[in-house]
């Protein structure tokens, strides 16, 4: 009997579906790779390795056993009817993301607390905004939503670079030295009091969607800002831009968008303190993604439970 595993990458150049085809020609010969949407007998599908897959992808596989996502992120794939339930879901666990993320967030830190936003106004208006002061890192307090495989590296990269740091998750957690552990949705709010900055590396589930909203902004301090690299649904776009529109929210770095890409009238393009980059904040590298993934499909023939297995009942 035929053995495959089926392969799609929305948006690669090659680089994925190389590595794929490769690291599992090594590890798993007898496999072959079939590329969407040359997917030829369905019967033979027996492992899915995707990002952004369509939905019609997952449509008739009698003999599917597992679903890789090239992604840490699985919301996409747990919206699609046709995913079986039954079904091990795997997703990427750091595999190189996590430092990309670090840089990212880092970034968008030293843009809040070196007034960039300010600044950018400021410029635009050809004034020397020469008066404005700028506080010590040690006073930009900054609080990740999140205390998972991305925040936790986060937290860890800022901590390095003098900020201090919380991380806010469901149950407790223990952290990286210098980071401090909140938890529970009653201690929200209370974190986002005590934020300069607020960072989002949430997974999207249905009890994150919408949580960057008007209730939490208008918690945050006078200057506050805001930086989603996790997923445009947590965030309540109207409620961002009032927020910084009236002079309450200093700015906010997005990388991701409720529909992406996002519409050329969208009001986020036109507002000079909302900064926004094309969901390039950690992509998945090529390489790491494809071993990761492969030594999972290893360790599940093995009858080993891999790294990455995605809880179906809490959604990530
Ligand atoms: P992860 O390891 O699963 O961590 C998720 C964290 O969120 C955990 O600490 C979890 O709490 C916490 N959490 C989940 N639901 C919560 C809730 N209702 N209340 C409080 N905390 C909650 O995920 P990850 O690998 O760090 O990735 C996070 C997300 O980043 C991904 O899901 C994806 O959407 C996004 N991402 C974006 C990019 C990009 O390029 N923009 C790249 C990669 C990933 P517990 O610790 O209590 O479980
Ligand atoms: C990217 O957004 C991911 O979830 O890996």
């Amino acid at each position: 009997m035929t053995c495959a595993l089926l392969f799609h990458y929305d948006g690669d150049n090659g680089e994925t579906e190389d590595a794929m085809r490769r690291t599992l020609a090594t590890v798993a010969p007898d496999i072959e790779f079939r590329v969407w949407p040359d997917i030829g007998d369905r019967r033979d599908i027996v492992y899915v390795a995707v990002w952004n897959p369509p939905a019609e992808l997952f449509l008739s596989l009698p003999a599917l056993e597992a679903v890789f996502a090239l992604s840490a992120g699985v919301d996409r794939l747990l919206e699609n009817p046709a995913l079986p339930a039954s079904v091990p879901l795997i997703r990427l666990e750091d595999a190189g993301m996590a430092d990309f993320m670090a840089e990212y967030v880092l970034y968008g830190v030293l843009h809040a607390h070196r007034r960039m936003p300010t600044f950018a106004v400021a410029a635009q208006a050809r004034e020397w905004a020469h008066g404005v002061s700028v506080p010590e890192a040690a006073s930009c307090r900054i609080g990740i939503l999140g205390a998972g495989v991305l925040g936790q590296h986060v937290a860890r990269r800022l901590v390095l670079n003098g900020y201090p740091v919380q991380c806010w998750s469901r149950g407790p957690r223990s952290l990286p030295p210098g980071v401090s552990s909140v938890h529970g949705a009653d201690a929200l709010l209370t974190m986002a009091t005590n934020s300069d900055v607020l960072v989002c590396l949430l997974p999207l589930t249905d009890s994150t969607r919408g949580i960057l909203d008007r209730q939490l902004f208008e918690a945050m301090p006078k200057d506050g800002f805001v930086i989603n690299a996790a997923r445009g649904a947590h965030l309540v776009d109207d409620d961002l831009l009032a927020a910084v529109q009236s002079g309450h929210l200093s700015g906010a770095l997005l990388d991701v968008m409720h529909e992406e890409p996002a519409s050329p009238s969208h009001p986020f393009w036109a507002e000079t303190r909302i900064v926004t980059t094309p969901h390039i904040a950690a992509p998945s590298p090529p390489r790491a993604s494809a071993e990761q993934a492969c030594a999972a499909l290893v360790a599940l023939r093995r009858g080993d439970t891999p790294p990455g297995r995605v809880d179906r009942a809490s959604g990530y």
